[in-house]
């Protein structure tokens, strides 16, 4: 039976991404352990994987998306030590976090994607008899419709601290549809909030060097539509005190960057980012 039948090509990126967490937790040397991704990813993760980095560079593995979950693992632990026990992964797709980190007690995570998404990954979760490890509320949402309303619903709670994982989305959207977007996230969020977020930088979406390979994800029918050269700049008019980091920064790094030869636009360390928002 083909599981993946029911995805949008978007929601496919999602076996796409835990392909990659799956081939990581395979090196001896990985960044983090995901003993699930391969599970998550099934054989269609592994197929548009090689599709797409086949296509950039033939042989060549792409650092970042090991840098990025190691990096974003490490401040999700921090804000949970911190005393953090809202946290919200806005477009979750196949991320195994919920399962594979050691939460404190009492951490909620809402899990927050389109719901054939979910839907397909409850039926893994299920058949995998997997046991997570933080108190995980599954919500089936279209994030460019109200979704606000449904996490209240949920349980979700205002009024306290909630960390935010935008991991994976924010270039599949038009600027607009990102803005409102973070709007209705700062407007959810309480004083003493994170967000953590990754994007890519305008100038180098817009390069000769990435010109290929928009196309083909354009093609697969699932664009990146949207970048920002200085993403400090989309939070903080919303009031968040943003640190940016780019991949190859010494916080961003981890030993993989300094051998990264992804393609022509992608080599150098600047333009694609990782960002921690604090909200006062
Ligand atoms: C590249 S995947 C990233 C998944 C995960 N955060 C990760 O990093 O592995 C993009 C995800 O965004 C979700 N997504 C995109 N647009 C969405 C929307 N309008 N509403 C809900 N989910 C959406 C897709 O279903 C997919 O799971």
């Amino acid at each position: 039976m083909d599981l993946s039948q029911p995805l949008d090509p978007l929601a496919k990126t999602a076996l796409w991404t835990a392909s990659m967490r799956a081939r990581e937790h395979r090196r001896a040397d990985r960044l983090f352990s995901d003993p699930l991704a391969e599970a998550f990813a099934g054989d269609e993760g592994p197929r548009i994987m090689s599709q797409f980095e086949g296509h950039v560079q033939s042989g060549v593995e792409d650092p970042a998306l090991a840098v990025r979950t190691r990096f974003l693992d490490d401040q999700l632990l921090r804000l949970d030590a911190d005393g953090v026990r809202q946290f919200v992964f806005v477009a979750v797709g196949m991320d195994s976090r919920a399962f594979r980190l050691e939460w404190s007690p009492g951490v909620l995570v809402y899990e927050l994607d389109r719901p054939a998404l979910l839907s397909f990954k409850e039926d893994l979760v299920r058949d995998l008899h997997a046991p997570a490890t933080a108190v995980r509320v599954p919500l089936g949402v279209d994030l460019l419709g109200d979704w606000t309303e449904p996490l209240l619903a949920a349980g979700f709670d205002p009024q306290q601290p909630t960390c935010w994982l935008v991991e994976g989305l924010l270039y599949f959207l038009e600027p607009r549809e990102r803005d409102v977007l973070l709007r209705q996230l700062t407007d959810l969020s309480a004083a003493k909030s994170r967000l953590l977020a990754d994007y890519v930088g305008q100038a180098i979406l817009d390069s000769p060097g990435m010109a290929a390979w928009r196309e083909r994800m354009a093609d697969q029918g699932h664009p990146w539509k949207s970048g920002s050269d200085r993403p400090e700049e989309l939070f903080a008019p919303l009031g968040w005190e943003v640190h940016v980091s780019a991949y190859g920064d010494p916080d961003a790094d981890y030993g993989r960057w300094s051998d990264a030869a992804v393609a022509p636009g992608l080599s150098g360390t600047r333009g694609r980012y990782l960002v921690i928002a604090d909200k006062q």
